[in-house]
């Protein structure tokens, strides 16, 4: 391609004194195909649409439900031992991730901590999907023994007990039940916690489990509806974009160096990123399976494939009996792609918004930095299950450092 490029303007070059010939090349470098500008307006941060109501979350958008699940997210009384909150794991100075390969909760768990920045833009959550709401996702962390590791009799207690809680909880969903009277509600009782905790909740009525259970899933359904609010701000590269749209060559050319542009260039042209990272947050949020590495600790990881069965069977999915959502509101679930071909060791394709700021990498941290990413793309190892995504692309050593250089300009303020 290089050498195409000096074939052709040779002999302009040699008839033209030596500042006007590199402006020229410049030019050719840094100009963009009417194409190439439709692709980049499609990762313009401008473009990315107000979030759409969740049909499950009546309160979603209320503006009480955001204040209150601010505070619970906050707030380390919701765990086992009153020191882990979900901003333990998903700290807002790191962009809401912690900086580890795999988060630490009660114990080490298997993942690592995405951003919650525009997280509510996927029609599914964790990095394997098996939440269909941002509200049902919050309920595994809450109960999970890695984790917060409570459980949910303790968590509906806690907003019984806390007068300030109480009214914004009644005032959002109607009158609590009487969770002082200990005969019916026990202090720690729920399906997934150690024995005893299990075995409390086995002697509660049927029907109060159920009363104790909408209360848990009203809890993510606040602390959805604070999440919503979290998105990236614009980065330089939408400075960029947005430069290039008004035709400001000069203030691009300040914005981007030649570098970041053969990067970008290389990202939505010759190294296919785009085929993936799409869109304003840079994903199509579908499952793919990228060949990583194994942990060794973890074994082989089925991702998406696994997970399949456990939203299906999931209590709080968007069919079951704590959603608010209407059967022809759950589409995404009820035509989920379920092939074993298409979902075995795939996971969810992450947003790149602010990745210079979110290491390390990948579902379970197997990379440390951005070089040791890029460099797995150039491999395109085989995968140890499944098949991979990944198509061939002939990637230089060199496409990786302009490919890093893009990646850098993703940042934004918050
Ligand atoms: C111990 C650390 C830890 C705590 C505490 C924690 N998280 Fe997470 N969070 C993680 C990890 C790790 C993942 C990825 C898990 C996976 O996909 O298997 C995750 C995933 C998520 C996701 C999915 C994002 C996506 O793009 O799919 C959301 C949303 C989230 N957490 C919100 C919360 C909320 C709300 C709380 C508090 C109730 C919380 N987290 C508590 C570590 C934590
Ligand atoms: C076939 C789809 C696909 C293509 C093409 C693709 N990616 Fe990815 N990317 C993914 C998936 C899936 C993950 C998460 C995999 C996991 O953790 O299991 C990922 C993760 C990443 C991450 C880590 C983000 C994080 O927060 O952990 C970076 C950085 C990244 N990709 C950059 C790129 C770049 C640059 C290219 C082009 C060279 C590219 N990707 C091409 C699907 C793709």
């Amino acid at each position: 391609m290089k050498r195409f490029f000096i074939l052709v303007y040779m002999p302009i070059l040699f008839v033209m004194n030596a500042s006007s010939a590199a402006q020229i090349k410049s030019e050719q470098e840094t100009a963009w195909t009417e194409s190439q500008m439709k692709q980049l307006n499609y990762l313009w941060i401008k473009n990315l649409a107000p979030l759409g109501s969740d049909p499950s979350n009546s309160v979603a958008n209320e503006k009480t439900a955001i204040d209150f699940g601010k505070k619970i997210f906050f707030d380390p009384s919701f765990s086992i031992n009153g020191k882990i909150s979900c901003s333990s794991c998903h700290k807002p100075e790191l962009y809401f991730t912690d900086g580890l390969p795999r988060s630490i909760g009660r114990v080490k768990t298997r993942s690592n901590a995405p951003t919650l920045l525009g997280a509510a833009y996927s029609p599914w959550f964790f990095w394997d999907g098996r939440a269909d709401s941002q509200w049902a996702q919050a309920l595994g962390p809450l109960e999970h023994v890695a984790e917060h590791a409570g459980n949910r009799t303790q968590y509906a207690k806690i907003i019984w007990n806390k007068r300030e809680y109480k009214k914004a909880y009644e005032k959002l969903f109607g009158p609590m039940p009487r969770l002082s009277d200990k005969k019916r509600f026990p202090d720690n009782a729920g399906p997934k916690g150690d024995e005893q905790v299990r075995h409390q909740w086995s002697q509660m009525s049927a029907q109060d489990q159920v009363q104790i259970t909408t209360i848990f899933a009203n809890l993510g359904k606040v602390l959805a509806a604070y999440q919503r609010t979290l998105k990236p701000e614009a980065a330089r590269f939408d400075a960029y974009v947005e430069a290039l749209i008004a035709q400001d060559s000069k203030k691009a050319n300040k914005l981007f160096n030649a570098e970041e542009v053969a990067g970008l260039k290389l990202f939505i042209g010759k190294a296919m990123c785009v085929i993936c990272h799409n869109g304003p947050l840079l994903s199509t949020y579908e499952f793919k399976n990228i060949g990583l590495p194994v942990v060794k600790e973890l074994g082989v990881e089925q991702g998406r494939f696994r997970a399949l069965r456990e939203v299906t069977l999931s209590e709080f999915n968007c069919l079951g009996k704590y959603s608010s959502a209407k059967e022809s509101d759950c589409a995404e679930l009820r035509f989920m792609k379920t092939m074993r071909d298409e979902t075995m060791g795939a996971f969810k394709i992450p947003t790149l918004r602010n990745v210079a700021k979110t290491a390390p990498y990948m579902h379970a941290g197997q990379f440390e930095t951005l070089s040791e990413v890029l460099k797995h793309y150039q491999k395109r190892p085989i995968t140890r299950v499944g098949h991979t995504d990944l198509l061939v692309t002939d990637l230089s050593d060199n496409d990786l450092k302009k490919l890093e250089a893009f990646l850098m300009t993703l940042t934004s303020q918050n």
